[in-house]
């Protein structure tokens, strides 16, 4: 392996930076706009104000609001607004991370709150639908909670009856999500958190993808499933500003309808020489660049700059939606509603699609059961749109013309991950192959 040391004597600035832009030369192009994931760009009047913010911030900590009343200022106001836009003007919360922090610590609260409110539910379960993202696992596992997976309808969308029967003296929790990630769809939040009121139990909207959307697409008159506060029974939402909040990496909210419900959320330890700890997330020390600059994009884009922007990437979607349909052999999967959506094939190796246009040097994230490829539309995308499906129309025309073949490479790899019938060996292959992706080579 590798050795990499701390070097005896420090590097000029201007040769650190040369090296690392050459680095940089080797990742995906989002700058391009042929990256369909992990990158949510608006514009770039957006992300310099936001590169501003944060450095202006770089310093600061967020782990001590006292001391930094500046951050306090930021995060309670990204909050309020936040609450604001989800229907629950009342809601309070606290700014992560990001999505996966969010989750957990609504996990975490819902597991604490019921300690005290079904103290019977000694072995605690939360039900998630099969779409759910995995940070809900991750949750779980973290904090002792079971998840228990109920199946979606041929939609797409979380199935109510599967919840209904999926109930035990142990579910603590149900979740929901606005939209999937998989399939960009919202489930029947209405229902789900319905039965949720009924048995006295947590329920959570997933709104890390769809937060910063949907209340924009309501506004411009689209039909959305209600998902947000004005929903009786939902007790916490999870919605990420670096996400369609466009706001810096590293930032997300978590709000809960009331207090009595984000109580579970902090902890504090009283009894340290180093004096009473008090932390509100699950991180110590918080980067205050991105809490300044999540406000600062709030603020610079307003409802009016959302609303723009919500419509330009669902134009896209539209476009590219009907595009890959006219396809042969390709076909968008449900209905997606909003600009997140994966498409699939009932006659073409989707890995292998998904490789040759890796090699047209397109970024799109794989899907498995079944294979398909995603999409994250934002208004960065707009020049793109007839470039990605011209390509995506000749590598699905070269593949065809193969006809169906065993897939090779990454291709392969893909394909044999997503049949591996035991899926605990499945983990344990992907375990070792993250083992060694985080070794310096
Ligand atoms: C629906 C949904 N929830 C949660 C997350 C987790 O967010 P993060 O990657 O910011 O932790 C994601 C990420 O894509 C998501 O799409």
């Amino acid at each position: 392996m590798t050795q990499v040391k701390l070097p005896e004597w420090g590097k000029s600035k201007a040769q650190i930076l040369k090296m690392m832009r050459e680095f940089s030369g080797q990742d995906a192009d989002w700058r391009g706009g042929k990256t369909w994931s992990l990158v949510y760009h608006a514009n770039e009047e957006t992300l310099e104000l936001a590169k501003e913010a944060y450095l202006m911030f770089f310093s600061e900590n967020g782990l001590n609001p006292m001391a930094f009343p500046s951050l306090k200022k930021f995060e309670t106001e990204v909050i309020a607004m936040t609450a604001a836009m989800l229907g629950g003007p009342e809601a309070v919360g606290n700014m992560t991370t990001g999505g996966t922090e969010s989750i957990m610590l609504a996990v975490k609260a819902a597991r604490d709150w019921a300690r005290e409110k079904k103290p019977g539910a000694t072995a605690p379960e939360m039900i998630l639908p099969l779409t759910a993202h995995p940070s809900f696992e991750k949750a779980g596992h973290y904090f002792g909670v079971k998840s228990v997976h109920i199946p979606v309808t041929p939609d797409f969308r979380a199935d109510p009856q599967a919840a209904r029967k999926a109930l035990t003296n142990n579910t603590i929790m149900i979740a929901g999500s606005a939209v999937c990630y998989p399939y960009g769809v919202i489930d029947p939040i209405p229902e789900l958190a319905a039965l949720a009121l009924e048995n006295k139990l947590w329920f959570h909207t997933d709104a890390c993808l769809g937060g910063f959307m949907l209340p924009f697409l309501k506004k411009l008159g689209r039909k959305i499933i209600p998902f947000d506060f004005s929903v009786p029974g939902v007790c916490s939402i999870s919605a990420d500003i670096h996400k369609y909040g466009y706001g810096p990496k590293g930032a997300s909210t978590v709000t809960y309808r009331n207090s009595e419900l984000r109580k579970r959320q902090f902890y504090v330890y009283a009894d340290w020489p180093g004096g009473v700890y008090a932390s509100p997330t699950m991180t110590g020390t918080r980067a205050g660049g991105a809490l300044a600059a999540s406000w600062a994009v709030l603020n610079f884009l307003g409802e009016d700059g959302y609303l723009k922007l919500a419509d330009q990437a669902m134009n896209l979607t539209a476009k590219l939606i009907d595009g890959i349909n006219a396809i042969p052999g390709l076909k968008v999967m449900g209905r997606p509603d909003m600009s997140v959506f994966a498409f699939s094939s009932d006659t073409l190796n989707m890995f292998e699609l998904g490789e040759l246009m890796e090699k047209k040097g397109w970024h799109l994230d794989r899907q498995q059961m079944p294979p398909a490829l995603h999409l994250i539309v934002t208004p960065h995308h707009a020049r793109m749109v007839e470039p990605f499906l011209s390509d995506l129309r000749s590598a699905a025309a070269e593949l065809s013309k193969k006809g169906k073949s065993d897939a090779s490479g990454m291709a392969a790899i893909y394909g044999m991950i997503g049949t591996i019938p035991d899926r605990k060996a499945a983990a344990q292959f992907v375990l070792a192959f993250l083992d060694d992706l985080f070794k310096v080579k």
